[in-house]
């Protein structure tokens, strides 16, 4: 099977890298990819939000699947224009998409499934935002109602600054705002295969949102994360499946607009039970480093199966035992300002990676040769992955691994993880 990944940042190389170690996958293919991709596969330049551009590529290339990594590409019809011209494609349509396009929609689509989530207003003037903000009291959550790439969402004791959010998203053409309440209890990313019909899930993880130790500061697109969950409850994820991820799909069915591809449910385990805080439409980032180290099954099998239909003829996924860790290294700046161009020194060669079980590797994210020397493209730059018997292993292993990588300005969290391996999460 020949394959083709668009996107350009780690969730893109880790799939490569999985994709990859199939022997199902004869040829594989990355558009617009990294320098990590560059080292498995063939990058090809494109456009990854243009609908024409890509069927383009995947018809010139021969490609048997399309993978979409990105939000962006499937809200702008990548996988619908791929589908018209005969293709597979792994992605939900621009319509299923929505789910993450609008939070508003997912709100709307939680509603008629039933689903748990939180009590929200959808605001569209200053005045109703204030309104919504008092009737919910602090913490305040403010949340753009369009993609924000994990940035679009303010959650803050401060009631000025939750209504200068929710006035700047406002001030976008057709700026909508959705205020809701505030959800407490521990954060979990259950990622579910979906055909449309039947629905497969994937370990459940653990993304560290916030840019600084201890969960300080902005919002960023995720600092690192794990996988599984040592202190998750028994029978989450069969909870989830059965209160969130089939309802969700049988309800987009029925609407005429069919999930198929990953659902991405964002939930929080709160003192009233779980309850969904967002939904993606495509693999988390950087949750997919760590879940897809963890999978045993080869990928490309699934993902097709997914795409044509048929995923409920596929035996139950196996996963290796042990535990995974990504911890990300950030351009300086990053989230508000994130600096490009810094040279990276270090990093060890993907070919002369660690293999095995027990092993350490880098994910590259925003990263790219230039002359020979590896730069740093983006705010996230690459992610040092780990795989071990237990938490307190693999954190070692990608701490270990970090210490040997210079970005001059660079920083990650150095917390990732801890809590969990130190058995120190408590549900409420
Ligand atoms: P979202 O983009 O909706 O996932 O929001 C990004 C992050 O903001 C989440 O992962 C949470 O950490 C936080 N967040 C979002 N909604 C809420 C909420 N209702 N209560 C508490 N935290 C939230
Ligand atoms: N790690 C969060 C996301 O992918 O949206």
């Amino acid at each position: 099977m020949e394959i083709l990944i668009i996107g350009s940042g780690g969730r893109e190389h880790a799939l490569a890298l999985a994709l990859a170690a199939d022997p199902s996958v004869t040829g594989l293919h990355v558009a617009p990819g990294n320098a990590g991709t560059a080292a498995l596969a063939t990058n090809h330049a494109v456009l990854a939000t243009d609908p024409a551009a890509v069927t383009a590529l995947a018809s010139r290339l021969g490609v048997d699947l399309v993978v979409v990594g990105p939000e962006a590409p499937l809200v702008a019809g990548v996988a619908d224009a791929v589908r018209a011209a005969g293709i597979d494609c792994f992605g939900p349509s621009a319509a299923a998409a929505a789910l993450e396009g609008s939070k508003a929609f997912a709100k709307q689509v939680m509603a008629q499934a039933g689903v748990p989530t939180a009590m929200a207003h959808v605001c569209t003037t200053p005045e109703e935002v204030a309104a919504a903000l008092d009737q919910f009291g602090a913490p305040y959550v403010v949340k753009d109602d369009g993609l924000a790439g994990g940035k679009g969402v303010v959650v803050t004791g401060d009631r000025e600054a939750a209504l200068a959010h929710g006035r700047a998203c406002l001030a976008r053409p057709d700026g909508a705002v959705v205020v809701e309440e505030y959800l407490d209890g521990p954060e979990v990313s259950l990622f579910a295969i979906t055909d449309g019909v039947s629905a497969v899930p994937l370990v459940p993880a653990q993304d560290f949102k916030r840019v600084g130790d201890g969960d300080t500061g902005p919002n960023t697109g995720g600092m690192g994360a794990y996988a599984p969950l040592p202190w998750a409850p028994a029978g989450l994820v069969e909870e989830v499946m059965a209160r969130v991820v089939q309802p969700t799909v049988d309800t987009m069915r029925r609407r005429g607009t069919p999930f198929a591809g990953l659902l991405y449910a964002g939930l929080a385990l709160t003192r009233r039970g779980l309850r969904v805080v967002e939904f993606n439409a495509r693999f988390g980032d950087p949750e997919t480093q760590v879940v897809l180290a963890l999978l045993r099954t080869p990928l490309a099998g699934v993902l097709r199966a997914a795409a044509r239909g048929t995923l409920g003829d596929l035996p139950p996924l196996e996963w290796h035992p042990g535990s995974a860790i990504t911890v990300v290294l950030a351009a300086p700046g990053y989230p508000e300002a994130p600096e490009t161009g810094g040279v990276l020194t270090g990093v060890p060669d993907a070919a002369a990676g660690e293999s095995g079980w027990d092993a350490a590797w880098v994910v590259h994210a925003g990263t790219d040769r230039h002359d020979g020397a590896l730069v740093a493209t983006g705010g996230r730059v690459l992610c040092a992955t780990a795989r071990a018997a237990d938490l307190v292993g693999a954190r070692e292993r990608a701490y270990a691994l970090l210490e040997g990588i210079r970005l001059a300005g660079g920083h990650h969290r150095g917390d990732i993880a801890l809590a969990a391996a130190e058995g120190r999460i408590t549900l409420p």
